[in-house]
């Protein structure tokens, strides 16, 4: 018999680490079919008892370290969440049966493309950073686990991010953040790479569509459709915020940055119907709209090891051109 959805429950297991925030969760910390775990996916003995205890009808593999620069500024964590991390979660899933496993991982994977390529799933593992190396490290780890093991397990990977509750540290809210207290809002390089952008809803769609409708042992890529250099962002960024195009400052280039993401989502939409409903300029304003009311929030997240991690990234930037 199928169970339906409405009596399916939701554990969440988070370290809480400088971007996790509870405060994100405030609207289902009281629903009685959510529960939060305070932990590690590295810890083994934790990871294997709550499996053991919940026996999950699916898992999906969310908890990265997910940022390029604090990569290359410390790759360690990047390699322990996300490689011994992943094995972690694999190997509980494997041991207790659970259900289907989805694995949310990146376009990053496939490295940068020239124009006009789209990566399709089938395209080379290509990853630039140590970040983007974990991720297809982890997206093999766990495809190995499907071919030898059989585990259901299903992977995604994404374009860039946008929307409320973003952590500051990425382009979008850094640039939004910055403009709204006068600050420079710095360029990496000559600003004309180009990312694919994603609202943040129209990812959790797809990863629902996946979890739902996807085939064993398949990735699937979600894209935004909608790709611009980092320039034009920025540039929008100052026009919804009301700012001078005077605070761009170009500075330093990441190393090793990939010039160009792009993917196809054809399979996808293919197969489950899914498509981004959200277009970038609509998603932008709301996205700036939503920052513009939460100031609070973004002060509370902004003090302590953020301060520390802007001053390390941001302080070794020259200013060029
Ligand atoms: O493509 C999906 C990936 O998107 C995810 O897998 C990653 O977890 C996520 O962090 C993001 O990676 P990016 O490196 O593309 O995102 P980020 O927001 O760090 O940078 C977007 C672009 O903007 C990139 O070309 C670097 C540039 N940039 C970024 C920052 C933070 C700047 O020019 N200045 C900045 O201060």
């Amino acid at each position: 018999m199928a169970i339906a959805e409405t009596d399916l429950g939701v554990v969440n297991l988070d370290k809480l680490t400088y971007a996790g925030n509870l405060e994100n969760l405030k609207a289902v910390e009281r629903n009685e079919r959510y529960r939060f775990v305070h932990g590690d996916i590295c810890d083994r003995a934790l990871v294997d008892g709550l499996i053991e205890e919940e026996k999950p009808e699916a898992i999906v593999h969310f908890a990265a370290e997910s940022h390029v620069d604090r990569s290359i500024l410390s790759p360690e964590p990047v390699i322990r969440t996300n490689l011994n991390g992943t094995f972690t979660m694999l190997e509980g899933a494997r041991k207790h049966k659970a259900g289907r496993f989805v694995h949310v991982s990146t376009d990053e994977v496939y490295g940068s493309l020239e124009a006009p390529l789209e990566a399709t799933e089938d395209f080379p593992l290509n990853p630039s950073s140590p970040y983007s190396a974990s991720k297809a490290g982890s997206d093999l780890l766990v495809r190995s686990y499907f071919v030898t093991f059989k585990l259901p397990v299903v992977i995604t990977r994404a374009s860039n991010n946008y929307g409320p509750h973003h952590f500051p540290e990425k382009l979008i809210p850094l640039m939004i953040t910055n403009a709204f207290d006068d600050r420079p809002l710095p360029v990496y390089g000559d600003g004309q790479q180009v990312r694919d952008w994603l609202y943040v809803d129209d990812h959790c769609r797809g990863i629902l569509a996946v979890l739902r409708k996807g085939r064993e042992g398949q990735i699937y890529n979600i894209g935004g459709n909608r790709s611009l250099p980092n320039l034009d962002v920025v540039r929008q960024v100052l026009a919804l915020t009301g700012q001078p195009e005077s605070l761009i400052q170009y500075v330093t280039d990441r190393p090793g940055h990939d010039r160009r993401y792009a993917l196809s989502s054809e399979k996808l939409m293919r197969e489950t119907g899914w498509a981004p409903a959200m277009d970038f300029e609509t998603g932008l304003a709301r996205t700036v709209a939503w920052y513009r009311a939460n100031g609070e929030w973004v002060a509370r997240v902004r003090s302590g090891a953020y301060r520390e991690y802007y001053e390390k990234n941001y302080a070794s930037r020259e200013t060029v051109g």
